[in-house]
């Protein structure tokens, strides 16, 4: 197994990722977002790279057309009243459907905020069970969707966060595929909050299986992380990550801790592309 790594949504080349298993990270917010509804029974999280796209397909009700989304595997909260939903995965089960005219949930953020007339934001505590039971999330972030739809060529795509690292480790040492991480990174750059999930991935990889090959991307990662590893997470992130100042500073405080409670939601959301017929 050789494992790359991709510093952000904007890097990701499809020719990376094809063939590949990716694992996408946005620790602030967007993963542990998906990860957090889908622990708490969301149904799916479809993810959008434009607002106007994502305000339009939530409301559709009949239409055939294709869509991706984002899922816990072996999910089996599907019923017989709902419509057919044809799969071009093979992964996909084939019992897999979709409730008709069901009313999506819209989520997102600008700047870190909840955009205007959507129904959630970017804050994982908004996604309690009360709120996303059994619903369908379509969701816009600044990097984190941006990062799944850029490395949708790959042969199977997870996300993953620190609420999950521990499931997505068991998860990745299961498969024969070479691995991607693709750090959603901020606004196009390196983002130190995914750069030390990233890191703490390859190096638990790397403790279990001595012959994995890493890029140079994927050492510099392990190696960042290994140089902090005994330190307290929160103070590396407040010193070094912008991202997560102009959160602590926007009124986000609570979100942080949550977002680095290791292992929380030991779910493995993994990415697939249907076309469904309404
Ligand atoms: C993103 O996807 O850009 C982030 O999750 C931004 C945020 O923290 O809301």
């Amino acid at each position: 197994m050789t494992i790359d790594v991709a510093i952000s949504a904007a890097q990701v080349q499809p020719l990376q990722v094809r063939g590949k298993l990716v694992v996408v990270i946005d620790v602030l917010r967007a993963s542990s977002v998906i990860c957090t509804g889908l622990y708490h029974g969301a149904t799916e999280f479809i993810p959008m790279n434009k607002v106007s796209k994502a305000i339009r397909y939530a409301h559709l009700k009949h239409n055939t057309f294709k869509t991706e989304s984002v899922v816990v595997e072996n999910d089996t909260k599907y019923h017989n009243d709902w419509a057919n939903l044809l799969h071009i995965n093979k992964n996909i089960q084939p019992e897999r459907t979709y409730k008709k005219n069901e009313r999506r949930l819209l989520a997102g953020e600008q700047n870190g905020f909840k955009i205007n007339d959507f129904d959630l934001g970017n804050s994982p505590l908004e996604y309690t069970a009360e709120v996303v039971k059994d619903k369908t999330i379509v969701i816009i972030t600044t990097n984190g969707t941006h990062a799944i739809k850029n490395s949708a060529a790959a042969h199977e795509l997870i996300i993953a966060c620190f609420l999950n690292i521990d499931k997505v480790c068991e998860y990745i040492q299961e498969q024969e595929h070479d691995v991607v991480v693709v750090c959603a990174g901020t606004l196009d750059q390196f983002s130190l909050d995914d750069a030390l999930c990233a890191g703490n991935i390859i190096a638990n990889l790397v403790a279990k299986d001595k012959e994995i090959e890493l890029t140079d991307a994927a050492f510099a990662h392990k190696t960042l992380y290994e140089s902090v590893e005994n330190k307290d997470l929160k103070a590396v992130l407040k010193e070094g990550c912008q991202h997560y100042t102009y959160l602590e500073n926007n009124g986000f405080s609570e979100d942080l801790d949550y977002c680095l409670r290791k292992n929380s939601c030991p779910v493995v959301p993994k990415f697939f592309r249907y076309i469904i017929a309404l």
